[in-house]
């Protein structure tokens, strides 16, 4: 691989994401054969927000090879409690772990680490924005599950807007040819206009709507999300959201047979209980296969890491990110950083938030 960090799975090559596909099916395969392959490496895994699948997936990936792990899942008992920066936080852990995997309710956290960590970062979801790693999860079920990444009609249903899994993944499944998506949401909880960015740019065909039950006969697989009540700001406005989307028996008879379902779990009451029977809901293997993914990522990315601290970054534009979710909101210190997209408009490079300079 050739970036050190992983804070976006566009950061990798069509080419590389196959051979951690490919790799992550040998390892389920032949597990005996990886057994050894982080002896005496260290995992850290620094959880600032809840988590049970991302975090125990990591944590066990690096056992089943072998190596090590330390961290925290509550930053209540670390010294973040006391007031550290992530700055000092990251430059701390860089030096003792071999490789660090975060997750953070603000937007660009992962860039932000990246920055500071002598050793390679793993962005483990970073507020609404993004969760790579659950995309690796994604991609490796469909290519057991399809046979194929391509030519596909892909529903995404439920909170469009705050899923950061639902953004890593239409940005990732664009590159592959022949997709398509229906984005099946309420008109609150429409994807960000930079996904929107992405599929036009690659050429890839989407329609909104807003109606499962109309959209399902049509669909080659379909990935389910829950409404994000942590990114709302009041339970009223959740309260309007949740539970207008269930997919159920009866919408799973308007199916195609071989339609497959997704969903990155925890599930609140988005799939009813009795749809986990039907052989096509993939949403309990796809779990397994997060570790497989997740193993195959830290061999890859820990095969040419060095060990060098990031050159000093400096202000790009003498601007502040408007997003109050993003990272530059609550860690001051950060260099503004800004990609310009033409005109008056730039790009922060941490959460992606469009800026008029
Ligand atoms: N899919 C996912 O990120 O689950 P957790 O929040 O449990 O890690």
């Amino acid at each position: 691989m050739k970036v050190k960090h992983l804070i976006d799975l566009e950061d990798l090559t069509t080419p590389e994401l196959m051979e951690i596909i490919e790799l992550a099916n040998a390892i389920k395969d032949n597990p005996a054969d990886y057994a050894e392959r982080c002896r005496g490496k260290i995992l850290a895994t620094l959880f600032y927000e809840p988590s049970t699948r991302t975090q125990m997936s990591f944590k066990t990936a690096m056992l089943r090879l072998g190596g090590s792990v330390i961290g925290f899942d509550n930053p209540q008992n670390s010294s973040v409690s006391k007031g550290e920066s992530l700055k000092d936080t990251i430059t701390v852990v860089g030096g003792y772990a071999d490789i660090i995997a975060i997750r953070h309710s603000m937007e660009g956290t992962a860039k932000a680490a990246s920055l500071y960590s002598a050793a390679p970062v793993i962005n483990a979801g970073d507020g609404g924005h993004l969760h790579p790693t659950q995309t690796l999860t994604d991609v490796v079920t469909l290519y057991n599950e399809k046979g194929s990444l391509d030519n596909m009609c892909i529903g995404l249903c439920g909170d469009l807007k705050n899923g950061r899994t639902v953004h890593s993944f239409i940005k990732t499944m664009s590159h592959f040819k022949g997709n398509r998506f229906v984005l099946i949401s309420t008109p609150e909880l429409t994807v960000p206009q930079y996904i929107k960015d992405v599929m036009n740019a690659s050429g890839c065909r989407y329609t909104e709507v807003r109606s499962l039950a109309e959209a399902i006969p049509m669909l080659d697989m379909l990935y389910m999300t829950r409404i994000q009540r942590e990114r709302f700001k009041s339970y009223d406005e959740y309260e309007k959201q949740k539970g207008v989307f269930v997919l159920d028996r009866e919408k799973m008879m308007l199916a195609k047979a071989d339609m497959k379902i997704l969903h990155p779990l925890p599930r609140v009451d988005e799939i009813a209980e009795d749809v986990d029977y039907d052989s096509r809901a993939k949403y309990f293997i796809q779990t397994v296969y997060g570790m497989y993914a997740r193993m195959a990522l830290i061999i890859k990315m820990l095969e040419n890491a060095d060990r060098k601290p990031m050159a000093r970054r400096f202000d790009t534009h003498h601007i502040r990110c408007t997003n109050p979710n993003c990272i530059t909101y609550t860690e001051e210190y950060l260099p503004k950083l800004f990609r310009p997209l033409g005109g008056d408009m730039v790009l922060c490079r941490y959460c992606e938030g469009r800026n008029l300079i």
